[in-house]
């Protein structure tokens, strides 16, 4: 099992570069499955995510070939319209299958997702959304198997909560429904507007991907088509963040500036100098310690949940306390524990994290328990006095690509250790 090795202290300097974002190639691959046709994805991010909904994509009985982020997807014929548990336990997004298996086949049989370090993670909303469309599910065995003998129907869904991949899922099964869809109380991501670029560009009729409410005449078939997947927003802040911690001067590149506005302004209100060099770079510099400034996470265009843990780290050596409040998943505070080892004070109450600030954080030997987790504790190494051992970074490997090869250029002390 890898592990990286830290020695802090080193301010970050040059270039840090941003991939293509995990979780808009994630939907792109399971649109792929919805026409017979060749799909032609790039920018697509080397990471263990997208090599295991590769596999998925193989097993279902597309021929998927990638050679180095460039993948092209021919869904011919679909054999195997499943989403097996072995695969579907390792991660979760396998369900983003379910929709586009259904008003492709007529049929799914996709596991249920088990719950994973930050929270049950249920996928009921998927289902009643599908149902709406005129599919029937059953639940049985730990899976669920969605028959639409005679196709999809459009139908009006409403969210009772914002869900990412449910919003994605069913944009995916409406595409192919006779008639129109209204999605409303839809997910706002730039990755959902990403997948209806794509489905446009596959010959979907969407408005409004973006915006809260998505409306979808539905088409008799999807054709081929090309697609650069956007910039990873979650690097992007996490690298924001590596050179605010490290009093560095960086500029992050390849990036979209709109897509990091929430951090933007949450950094340069605790002190650091956030400027935008074009759309596509920032370059953050901050030579002091940062004020303490609350953060509540909430959906986009709000501040994403998959910074907070990263912004905790920096919040841990600020002037002052601050208040950090969870909102999207109810056990996303596992990596207070491991920063409290490297000299922290957190305290947890209920899904508030009370951040006391001036810490002297010190290099120690911690574990990686999620992935956006397991990035804070990269972050709090290189700000820490000494040497910091990271275990389990296969949950990092999940969604960062070479993440310690491209700090290590801009001047971090970080190896991997086989
Ligand atoms: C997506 O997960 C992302 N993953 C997550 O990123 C991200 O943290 C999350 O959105 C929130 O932004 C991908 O896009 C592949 P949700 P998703 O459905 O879609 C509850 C990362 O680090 N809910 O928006 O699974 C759910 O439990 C990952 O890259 C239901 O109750 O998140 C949560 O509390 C981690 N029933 C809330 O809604 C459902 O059917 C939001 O979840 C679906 C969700």
């Amino acid at each position: 099992m890898d592990k990286f090795k830290i020695q802090g202290g080193a301010a970050l300097q040059g270039t840090l570069p941003v991939s293509g974002a995990k979780n808009s190639a994630l939907p792109a691959l399971a649109a792929s499955l919805l026409t017979e046709d060749e799909v032609l994805l790039t920018r697509i991010p080397q990471v263990k995510d997208i090599k295991t909904m590769e596999g998925l994509v193989e097993y279902t009985g597309a021929e998927l070939k990638d050679d180095g982020g460039r993948v092209t997807i021919r869904a011919a014929n679909l054999a195997t319209p499943e989403a097996p548990y072995e695969i579907v336990k390792t991660m979760r997004a396998s369900s983003l299958v379910l929709g586009p298996l259904v008003a492709r086949t007529g049929r799914a049989r996709v596991s249920m997702p088990g719950g994973c370090a930050i929270g049950a993670r249920p996928i009921n909303l998927h289902v009643l959304a599908l149902e709406k469309l005129g599919a029937t599910i059953e639940q049985s065995h730990g899976y669920v198997e969605a028959q639409a003998p005679n196709g999809l129907r459009g139908g009006a869904i409403h969210f009772d909560r914002i869900t990412v991949t449910g919003t994605e899922d069913v944009l995916m099964a409406a595409v192919l429904a006779r008639g129109e869809t209204v999605i409303t109380n839809a997910a706002r991501e730039p990755e959902v507007a990403d997948l209806a670029e794509l489905l446009m560009k596959m010959g979907a009729n969407i408005q409004g991907a973006g915006t809260s409410t998505i409306r979808v005449q539905g088409v008799e078939r999807l054709h081929g088509a090309e697609h650069a997947i956007i910039p990873d927003r979650i690097e992007a802040g996490t690298f924001m963040l590596a050179a605010a911690i490290t009093h560095g001067n960086v500029l992050i590149t390849g990036c979209v500036t709109e897509h990091v506005a929430a951090l933007t302004a949450k950094m340069r209100l605790a002190g650091a100098e956030v400027t935008e060099e074009s759309p596509a770079s920032l370059r953050v510099r901050c030579a002091s310690r940062p004020l303490a400034v609350d953060m509540t996470t909430e959906e986009y265009p709000g501040f994403a949940t998959d910074l907070q843990a990263q912004y905790m780290a920096w919040m841990t050596t600020a002037r002052g306390i601050s208040f950090i409040t969870e909102t999207i998943f109810e056990n996303r505070f596992m990596h207070t524990q491991e920063l409290a080892r490297m000299g922290a004070t957190i305290r947890i109450e209920g899904r508030q994290a009370i951040v006391a600030g001036e810490s002297v954080l010190t290099g120690a030997q911690v574990i990686a328990s999620d992935l956006r987790a397991s990035a804070s504790l990269v972050l709090a190494g290189l700000a820490a006095k000494g040497e910091t051992a990271i275990d389990r970074v296969y949950h990092i490997d999940r969604g960062y690509e070479n993440i310690e090869i491209k700090l290590a250029a801009a001047g971090a002390l970080i190896e991997r250790v086989k």
